[in-house]
């Protein structure tokens, strides 16, 4: 009986796609497949897209990013035991990976269940243990490694299945508790010093809005993105340099030698004036590391503010100048992701493509560009032609409208 319900939820959900709902479906019959019972409920969690505010999220900066309409979908039953035992639909073959419900946990193999780890000891942590054990499916269509926060859609959904299987019911979780939990999970349990813009973009994303977040004081503000003339297209270049997390953060680290120099409680309270006076007391990757900075946080009020006043011409401008920060003074793009953005804006006059830039943590992973809607199906096919035969590497292009967030159907 929960599982006519839940059906009949999601094939009459207001802001799933069509695309969403076979992925569900899909996943539905393969729980089945795989533990022979019925499933309960079904927690899923979307990838993000950033459009601008580019690594400035643990520098109190804002973001302005959107859930993508790519998911990682749970599908989840109670089992008799104590353990989470998760099965993966892109690992089939290998051996289930088990967690137990009622201890602290620690760092384990296979490493991407790392991910998953994290979140259930950062809920035991908070005395919140589900009520039973449970088992899980998982699908998904958001590209690993591809800079579009695979991981974080991990972390979110495993929230979110915990919550169906009664781990929050002694007490009320906000949503961004648990994006803050999931956050917690990818710097202990993954090592990376993230900040809070994949997991709060998964968490609050909503149908057709960008999601303003101010990350020093963690409040999102919802910005409509409903013209349908625009379309926003993903361009997974499939390089990640790995790099990534060392880079990722040795550049956190030069932002903050950079605010210990300027003397200033937070980047908000900093100038572009006041750190070009202070450049003599800074070494050079120091100031080029703050010039981004303070450059990124102001592109990105403007960007929020051009794109409520309509005006889709200046939000592109602006992508075009941050990729040129994160690429000469912030230095985390990579030659494909600079040979995906040169092909797209030397595409601008043919297809109307207002702006682009690399996403993301960068040293590869994807591009995101704005362009007009009438055009999208003929950029796609030319920027991957076009790309291919620059590079010899098959990339993955699709368009993404703002999607809905992470969420729980049924039970
Ligand atoms: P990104 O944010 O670019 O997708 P991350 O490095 O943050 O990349 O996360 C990628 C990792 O997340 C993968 O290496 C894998 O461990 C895990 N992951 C992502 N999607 C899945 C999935 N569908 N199944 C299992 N693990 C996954
Ligand atoms: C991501 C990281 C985010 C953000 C981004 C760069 O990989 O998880 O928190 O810092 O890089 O904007």
């Amino acid at each position: 009986k929960y599982m006519m319900a839940t059906i009949d939820t999601i094939s009459n959900h207001p802001q799933l796609s069509e695309q969403t709902k076979s992925l569900i479906s899909t996943a539905l019959n393969s729980f089945e497949e795989n533990f022979s019972k019925e499933p309960c409920a079904v927690a899923l969690a979307p990838g993000r897209v950033n459009l601008i505010g580019e690594h400035i999220d643990y520098c109190d900066g804002f973001v302005l990013p959107m859930a993508i309409d790519r998911y990682i979908v749970f599908v989840t039953a109670p089992n008799d035991d104590n353990v989470i035992r998760c099965i993966d639909a892109s690992l089939l073959g290998e051996p289930a990976v088990e967690i137990p419900i009622d201890c602290d946990l620690e760092i384990s193999t296979p490493k991407w269940a790392n991910y998953l780890r994290g979140v259930v000891d950062g809920y035991f942590k908070k005395g919140m243990v589900p009520k039973s054990g449970f088992d899980v499916f998982i699908t998904s269509n958001v590209p690993k490694g591809g800079g579009l926060s695979s991981s974080a859609a991990l972390e979110m959904a495993m929230a979110f299945a915990l919550k169906v299987n009664g781990a929050e019911d002694s007490q009320s979780v906000s949503t961004e508790q648990r994006a803050l939990i999931s956050q917690h999970a990818e710097h202990t349990f993954a090592g990376v010093p993230c900040g809070i813009m994949d997991q709060f973009a998964s968490a609050f994303g909503q149908k057709d809005q960008l999601t303003l977040i101010d990350c020093r004081s963690q409040d999102v503000e919802l910005v409509p993105f409903t013209d349908e003339s625009l379309s926003i297209v993903i361009a997974n270049t499939n390089v990640s340099h790995e790099l990534n997390d060392g880079e990722y953060a040795s550049r956190r680290q030069q932002t903050e030698d950079g605010l210990r120099i300027l003397a200033k409680p937070s980047w908000r309270d900093v100038s572009l004036d006041e750190v070009v006076a202070s450049k003599e007391q800074m070494d050079e990757l120091t100031y080029k590391r703050s010039v981004h900075v303070v450059g990124e946080i102001s592109r990105t009020i403007q960007a929020a503010e051009a794109l409520k006043a309509n005006n889709s011409k200046k939000f592109g401008e602006l992508m075009k100048s941050s990729h040129k920060s994160l690429r000469d003074d912030f230095e985390v793009s990579c030659p494909e992701l600079d040979t995906m953005v040169d092909i797209a804006l030397e595409l601008a006059d043919k297809y109307g493509v207002l702006g682009s830039r690399m996403t993301g943590g960068g040293f590869g992973g994807s591009t995101v560009s704005l362009v007009a809607s009438q055009n999208v199906d003929s950029f796609i096919d030319e920027l991957s032609s076009l790309y291919q035969q620059a590079t010899g590497i098959t990339p993955e292009i699709f368009a993404s409208r703002p999607a809905t967030g992470a969420q729980a159907i049924g039970m």
